[in-house]
């Protein structure tokens, strides 16, 4: 017999069984969220360039079963150079100018790796992904110790004391003394180091690692081909099948450990989580060993995803609601649309797709179908994120670094600064029939997070600054394939400038207008002091000691 069905009764009984569902279903969607969000880790690999940054990500992934064969991440590096004009620039350099994110599982956690652009000459960018990180994994070429970039990015690192795992790669080389290497770290990094494996010769005589919490010895063998194969191990330093295989090396080995455990730090997991220690690995990415063990100590110490500061109050990773903001844009991944995907690390709650979400700074709420979300080799359409997830929101420039999303609420987040330039240009145009293109275009670069644009308080052309030279080739490409304009970039007395703010407004307008020369305004009309030389910054800061001089700008105060 079929049911006569009344509408009204239907729809009222519908509304009184989720009314009574409600509570539970909020209670299971409070829990998932609890769960996925205490799941993720989220890191970024910094180094210097060659230290083995890439040879590392591609061993991790394949350890993970992200990919199967090496070779993917660079391939995928190659097919995004293809992408665009002014990547070719990178193309022609070999180089990785813009950062990526690759997410992948691996013993129930969800890894999301930032990638850190790479050449000597690198951008801001660089800097802002590790304000979207848990956690860093620093890469030291273990024959060259620490270098200048590797310093820079730890400098970073710091502002959030973000914790760091280190990698010590490359063993299999002739490296220089372990011992030494780690007094480096601690003397120029500052950061205490505790060694959780410590290497049985180095080079020719590598035999494997120590390691120092499990007593137990990883045996090295060379080789790329053993990603899926567990190295041998042997139990106990004291074991005789030791004194066999290497008799040498194992006296020594005992008594560098004696001495490491006696005049080094041991490993400290409260002191790791709050920046101060490092526990360091030693290994050999190319031949894959040591991965294992990192991919591990990631999974296992590195946090999940913290709190994060914002305008009005903290923000917790299990909050209900949805919260996140932007730390990357990146433009033209296809010149044809010029489309631009913003890097959003979500910060609390559940990303749905289709869900609306508050733009803060324009105040409009938005309702967001196309999401994507990077793969270990490709991009794909999402339906959901989590705290510590980075999803991607293709924009046509509505979107810029720095930006709040949420359910509602007003949360500005903090802590994702733009960086004081450390090099200069001064900037012309061929045709001057072109500078409202010119303006528009370092405008958006500006946003973008690419250049810093400086107007200079007596006029005359424009200053760009940048953290890394190579962003003025990327700048001047794009200007002129993008916007149609001929600019050149000559070198100018600047060598320092520092973002300049004081209570007292009098004594500010007096500051600009007895330094009038060295003025100048960001493209967000903030005062900027640009010195030729560090001796005249001190100078100055000496003589208006009321007044601050910044090395960051926060995005959420000076909105730009
Ligand atoms: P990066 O991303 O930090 O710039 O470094 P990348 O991984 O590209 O590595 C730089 C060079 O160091 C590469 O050699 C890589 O093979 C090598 N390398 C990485 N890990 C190890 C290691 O554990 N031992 C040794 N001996 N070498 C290592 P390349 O010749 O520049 O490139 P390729 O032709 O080998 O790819």
């Amino acid at each position: 017999m079929a049911a006569i069905l009344d509408p009204i009764s239907l729809q009222s009984a519908d509304t009184a069984r989720s009314d009574a569902a409600r509570p539970d279903a909020a209670r299971a969607a409070a829990e998932r969220i609890a769960r996925e969000m205490a799941r993720r880790r989220t890191f970024g690999i910094i180094a210097h360039p060659d230290a083995g940054k890439t040879t590392l990500t591609e061993k991790l992934l394949l350890f993970s079963g992200a990919i199967q064969f090496a070779g993917t991440v660079k391939a995928r590096k190659s097919r995004r150079h293809a992408t665009s004009d002014w990547m070719e620039i990178e193309k022609q350099r070999g180089i990785s100018v813009a950062s990526s994110v690759m997410q992948f599982d691996y013993r129930g956690r969800v890894v999301n790796l930032l990638d850190t652009p790479g050449h000597q000459d690198f951008s801001e960018d660089t800097y802002r992904v590790l304000t979207a990180v848990d956690s860093a994994l620093m890469v030291i070429d273990a024959a060259k110790g620490v270098e200048e970039q590797t310093i820079k990015l730890l400098n970073v690192c710091r502002m959030r004391s973000t914790p760091i795992l280190t990698f010590m790669n490359k063993m299999d080389r002739e490296t220089r003394d372990p011992v030494a290497l780690l007094e480096e770290v601690e003397s120029v990094l500052k950061i205490q180091c505790a060694p959780v494996t410590w290497p049985i010769g180095v080079g020719k005589s590598f035999r494997g690692v120590y390691h120092l919490l499990r007593d137990e010895i990883l045996l090295f063998t060379a080789g790329e081909d053993r990603a899926d194969q567990e190295f041998e191990t042997v139990k106990g330093i004291d074991n005789p099948r030791l004194a066999g295989m290497f008799p040498r090396e194992i006296e020594q080995l005992k008594a560098e450990v004696a001495l490491v455990r006696s005049a080094l730090h041991p490993f400290d997991l409260a002191a790791f989580l709050d920046g101060t220690q490092t526990p360091v690995f030693f290994g050999s990415a190319v031949n894959n060993f040591g991965v294992r063990e990192i991919l591990n100590a990631l999974i296992e110490w590195a946090p999940a995803p913290r709190a994060r500061d914002a305008t009005l109050r903290g923000v917790v990773p299990g909050e209900p609601q949805f919260s996140g903001f932007v730390f990357k844009i990146q433009a033209n991944m296809d010149p044809a649309h010029r489309d631009r995907i913003a890097f959003l690390r979500v910060c609390s709650g559940r990303f749905e797709r289709g869900m609306k979400i508050r733009h803060l700074r324009i105040g409009r709420e938005i309702k967001v179908n196309n999401v994507v979300t990077f793969m270990a080799s490709s991009r794909e359409q999402i339906e959901e994120a989590y705290a510590g997830d980075i999803i991607g929101l293709p924009n046509h420039g509505n979107m810029q670094i720095g930006d709040s999303f949420s359910e509602g609420e007003a949360l500005q987040f903090t802590g994702i600064p733009y960086f004081a330039p450390d090099f200069f240009r001064s900037v012309r145009i061929r045709n001057p029939i072109k500078v409202k293109q010119l303006h528009k275009g370092l405008q958006q670069l500006g946003e973008e997070g690419a250049v810093q644009v400086y107007k200079p308080a007596l006029g005359g052309d424009l200053i760009l600054g940048a953290v890394g030279v190579l962003q003025f080739e990327v700048v001047a490409s794009r200007l002129a394939n993008e916007y149609g304009v001929d600019a050149v970039f000559e070198g100018t007395p600047i060598s320092c400038a520092r973002w300049v703010t004081g209570e007292d407004k009098r004594m500010l307008t007096e500051f600009e207008n007895t330094l009038a020369h060295n003025i100048a305004h960001d493209a967000a009309g903030n005062l900027a002091y640009l010195a030729p030389n560090g001796v005249n910054l001190q100078l100055t800061r000496e003589r208006w000691p009321k007044l601050s001089f910044h090395e960051t700008r926060e995005h959420a105060v000076n909105p730009v």
